[in-house]
């Protein structure tokens, strides 16, 4: 537990049932009311071709004036199964070669725990007018009224409640919990797990996080347009008994308009204060937040850091690094730790308007000035430990994801395409998985530009980059930024069933196409691309 009093934004009651009963009633009326509104596509394909495979199958739902939510194409590989052809049905069930999978919609994947939660919060997302702490105007789309939203602080297992309200954002507007792997149900991508909250409308969410660390909230409804515009807060879970100490959460937003400069700013509110007073020798963890979609470039003067969490795992055995260069990837978390020393230490971004937040035992002292040294590779920091999967293992399922880029010249304007294995959303194949799977992708940045490919509802383990294996800390990640001709290898264990997005954090890249799914089979979806819901 922090030694600074846990912030208590607006909406937020702990231990309470002060949302006048928004528990489970209201849970199920609203998923009540979205099943409703469509009829339900079985997604029920496996192992229509090779990885890469040309074979394209239409959907069932497809035959409907609706566009099948998570493409109108699928398909997978695994080694233990020679299947080809898709199978597709209209009956609750599937049967595959594994034998019968029952079907489920992911309306129902749900926390089974129907009784009052832990925490509740209420986040209305706004439009407001924002002053940014580089003094620029800004017309927000907020949570509350500021950008980030309210940090949302729980304890590890705690059931967490949050009520959604959409008061004006015409655009409507869903919450996804990045980096928490949340049931499906609870990932908030509009269109696949629900539908867009539109202005008026409320939708609760409900999960227990069963993880530790730095994660974050954002809209994942047109995300492009409304993280962007402010749609965004960070997520922190802390262990049951949390340490003492200094925890501040930095998130780093660029804001770009036409004719000025791009304003990087750490929080964003004008009122934040830029230098905090520590007693030295007092314990501090940072939790550096990208809520961009370019990657940031953040150093630490003053004092030696180690580099704790990445994406919301822990570090083992990290060590210290003096004057790192950490290039965190968009969407991607760094947890610093450090003893406060008697004079200032500064944190802050290496680029651009390079604001910076400074931490001094006392008011006065210079600030030191950040600048950058080597960059932190996480693939060979802190000490290794037997991983639960190798290079070696057998894996159930393989999948390449080679991402590319196109552009075509007409009329002298050029359009940029971002594809995956050569195609665009919705017609990128899915991966199919069934539960207990295990799975491995190769990741292949064959363009010029970097992609952080974030996958929902899963942690990957990287397993070796451009040929060189993993040998530190096991280094889980939720966005594995790969930067122009890097490959990487990762795998994880298919636990989390569920129709999941896995897509570019470059928000713009997703919104141009590069974006695909994990799609386990027998799993379904009430919910549709079109009717105003668009999940990039
Ligand atoms: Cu941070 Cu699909 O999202
Ligand atoms: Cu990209």
């Amino acid at each position: 537990m922090s030694s600074a009093p846990r912030s208590v934004p607006d909406g937020y009651s702990r231990r309470r049932r002060t949302m006048i009963g928004l528990t489970a009633g209201v849970l199920s009326v609203a998923i009540g009311t979205l099943l409703a509104c469509t009829p339900s596509t079985t997604i029920a394909h496996r192992h229509d071709a090779a990885i890469g495979g040309p074979t394209a199958v239409t959907s069932a739902g497809s035959a409907t004036a609706h566009q099948h939510p998570v493409g109108a194409s699928s398909s997978a590989t695994s080694q233990h199964d020679s299947t080809t052809g898709p199978s597709h049905t209209d009956h609750p069930t599937a049967t595959t070669s594994t034998g019968t999978v029952p079907s489920v919609s992911v309306a129902d994947l749900v926390d089974p725990d129907t009784g009052p939660a832990d925490v509740t919060v209420r986040l209305t997302a706004e439009r407001a007018r924002i002053v940014t702490s580089t003094g620029r105007r800004i017309d927000g789309w907020t949570f509350n009224g500021t950008i980030p939203g309210p940090q949302i602080t729980v304890h590890v297992g705690e059931l967490v409640e949050v009520v959604l309200v959409n008061k004006d954002i015409d655009d409507g507007v869903t919450i996804h919990w990045h980096g928490l792997d949340v049931p499906n149900g609870m990932d908030g991508v509009a269109g696949i797990t629900q539908n867009a909250v539109r202005p008026g409308e409320t939708f609760t969410y409900r999960f227990r996080p069963s993880q530790v660390g730095t994660f974050w909230y954002h809209t994942h409804q047109e995300s492009v347009v409304g993280v962007a515009h402010g749609l965004f807060g960070t997520l922190v879970v802390l262990p049951a008994t949390a340490s003492p100490g200094l925890d501040r959460t930095l998130l780093a937003h660029t804001w770009s308009s036409s004719g000025k400069q791009d304003q990087t700013t750490i929080g964003l509110d004008a009122g934040l204060a830029t230098s905090t007073v520590v007693t030295p020798g007092t314990a501090v963890r940072i939790r550096l937040v990208n809520s961009d979609s370019l990657p940031q470039r953040w150093g630490v003067a003053g004092v030696a850091i180690r580099v704790t969490a990445i994406d919301g795992t822990d570090v083992r055995g990290p060590t210290p690094l003096t004057r790192p260069t950490l290039v965190l990837g968009a969407g991607g978390r760094y947890d610093l730790t450090f003893t406060m020393p008697d004079r200032p230490v500064a944190v802050g971004l290496l680029d651009g308007n390079r604001p910076a937040q400074v931490f001094s035992p006392n008011a006065g002292g210079a600030t030191p000035t950040v600048t950058g040294g080597a960059v932190f590779d996480p693939l060979s920091y802190g000490s290794a430990m037997s991983a639960p999967f190798t290079m070696a293992s057998h894996y159930d399922v393989e999948a390449v994801q080679k991402l590319e880029t196109h552009r075509r010249y007409r009329n002298g304007f050029v359009t940029q395409w971002w594809t995956i294995n050569g195609k665009l959303a919705p017609d990128v194949p899915m991966i199919m998985v069934d539960e207990g799977d295990l799975v491995r992708v190769h990741l292949i940045n064959a363009s010029d530009t970097v992609h952080p490919m974030h996958l929902h509802g899963h942690h990957v383990l990287v397993l070796q980059r451009n040929g060189v294996e993993a040998t530190g800390s096991p280094w889980w990640a939720d966005t594995v930024n790969l930067q122009p001709g890097d490959d990487a290898w990762v795998a994880f264990r298919a636990d989390n069933p569920g129709i999941w997005m896995d897509h570019c954090h470059n928000l713009n890249h997703a919104a141009a196409g590069m974006l695909m799914h994990l799609a386990y089979n027998g799993v379904t979806s009430p919910f549709h691309a079109g009717h105003g819901n668009v999940s990039e």
